[in-house]
């Protein structure tokens, strides 16, 4: 089964292309983000509402925990998670949606966190690999990396983890072909592909095996 990367441009789905534009340099305009409460009010989808350019305060859920946000409605999530949170798991390779370094989960699905404004996240589970494993306790998915020589430099693993996590909980015995597409948006200047693939069929009891 494949697993699209998903793309949230759809005004429908949260901030336009265009509002992201506005926001990122000129207006800071957040158009219809529901549940965003902004000096005690909080807008019907169907409203539309002027914030920022100063910070915005707003809850995002990221690994089960609430979080309280402070910042202005330009911020992209990914910028959100290194630089005001710590969360560095994530990368900034591209910031620009290409490389697949920063992916997260958004309600399960894969996403570009460099793509993607912080306060388009209210109301959304988001997983970063923080939350998917730590040193101590890794995931099986973490341990079969290890054993298959997954990673070289390291810089695209995190975002690889994710992904693959996120594929594994939609099909628990993905084929080469499906493991290809999940990981299709993440890019691997090391070539660690095929390890990769070997993981995740490590991971999902079918031998690791290079076929
Ligand atoms: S840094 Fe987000 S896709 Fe490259
Ligand atoms: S391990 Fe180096 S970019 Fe993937």
């Amino acid at each position: 089964m494949q697993l699209p990367r998903k793309k949230l441009e759809s005004p429908a789905e949260g901030v336009s292309r265009r509002t992201f534009l506005k926001g990122a340099g000129i207006a800071a305009a957040a158009v219809g983000v529901s549940g965003v409460d902004v000096a005690g009010e909080t807008p019907s989808s169907q409203e539309s509402l002027i914030v920022g350019p100063g910070p915005v305060p707003f809850q995002l859920t990221i690994n089960g925990d609430t979080r309280s946000i402070e910042v202005p409605p330009s911020t992209t999530l990914l910028d959100l998670l290194r630089d005001k949170l710590g969360m560095t798991g994530s990368k900034r390779v591209c910031d620009r949606g290409s490389c697949g370094a920063c992916t997260v989960m958004f309600d399960g699905k894969i996403v570009d966190s460099c793509s993607i404004l912080a306060i388009d996240a209210v109301g959304r589970e988001i997983t970063t690999i923080e939350g998917i494993g730590t040193p101590e306790n890794l995931s099986a998915l973490q341990q079969a990396f290890i054993e298959c020589d997954a990673l070289q430099c390291g810089f695209c693993t995190p975002a690889m983890v994710v992904s693959c996590t996120a594929l594994l909980n939609d099909n628990a015995k993905p084929t080469r072909d499906e493991i290809r597409a999940g990981i299709s948006g993440n890019l691997c200047r090391c070539g660690t592909y095929i390890n990769v693939f070997e993981a995740v069929e490590k991971t999902s009891g079918q031998g690791g095996r290079d076929d």
